[in-house]
């Protein structure tokens, strides 16, 4: 696609008019930052996501893996968080769901990727959180971020109430995200009541950051979180303290603004 088909409404704002295209203009920011990186002989530290949100920008990047010789090489991967108390064989872990998606069809090192564990123990986890942090940290900072919205305005799992300073913590997960997820995980009562996420500030620290919003079903929330005034009840209010955020939304996430 070309940007020119996009309508802008604002600078920081691109709207698309499909979820392929609003998608495609994301993976090449990203693949922009990747060869920018490459071209310096640096890693390209990558902040990922998982829903349903980043699933074509994958599929994207791995057609440009596939097809035009994008490499990974050069890419360190921190994942924004992993739901608590599961495996990372679980069908539905965020670990297996970046294997499909992403991993198992790019040529990123092993080593190089991180995700927060579901499995870690209760008494460690405060300490993981720490380590994970801190090897961000070591990275120099994340280069660019992608995040998804949820309804209840949570980015990554900072569910409503979260604060503007948290960092990568164990936290409760609001009805509203498990009434979400309940479907697939079979029932209400099988999905987790906890997770790990990366916190507002750690988000916050990135180099940059893209926010990406598909569909009708967001396009409330999007709305919510550009009327209201930054409060922890829509933690999505929180990136308006950087106004270099770039947003990424097909014209029916966008339709209420
Ligand atoms: P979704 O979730 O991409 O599956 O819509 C986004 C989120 O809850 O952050």
């Amino acid at each position: 696609m070309t940007k020119a088909s996009n309508i802008p409404i604002e600078n920081n704002i691109q709207v698309c008019p499909t979820q392929e295209q609003a998608s495609e203009t994301t993976a090449q920011l990203i693949a922009d930052v990747i060869k920018a990186k490459q071209e310096l002989g640096q890693v390209a530290v990558l902040g990922l996501a998982t829903g349903n949100t980043p699933k074509l920008v994958y599929k994207e990047l791995v057609q440009m893996h596939k097809n035009q010789g994008l490499t990974f090489k050069n890419v360190v991967s921190f994942n924004l968080d992993e739901y608590h108390g599961i495996t990372p064989d679980h069908k539905l872990s965020y670990h297996r769901f970046m294997r499909e998606y992403l991993f198992n069809h790019v040529d990123i090192l092993p080593e190089n990727i991180h995700l927060p564990f579901g499995t870690w123990k209760k008494n460690r986890i405060g300490q993981h959180c720490i380590e994970y942090e801190e090897k961000i940290k070591h990275y120099n900072g994340i280069d660019i971020q992608l995040l998804g919205i949820g309804r209840n305005g949570h980015i990554a799992f900072n569910e409503p109430g979260s604060p503007f300073d948290s960092v990568t913590r164990l936290i409760d997960l609001h009805p509203f995200t498990r009434n979400d997820a309940a479907d697939e995980f079979g029932g209400l009562d099988k999905v987790p009541t906890q997770a790990i996420t990366m916190g507002i500030h750690t988000i916050m620290n990135a180099k940059r950051i893209l926010l990406l919003a598909l569909g009708k079903r967001k396009a409330e929330i999007i709305k919510k979180t550009f009327e209201s005034e930054m409060t922890p009840q829509i933690p999505a209010t929180f990136l308006k303290a950087r106004p270099d955020i770039e947003y990424i939304f097909d014209t029916e996430a966008a339709s209420l603004l």
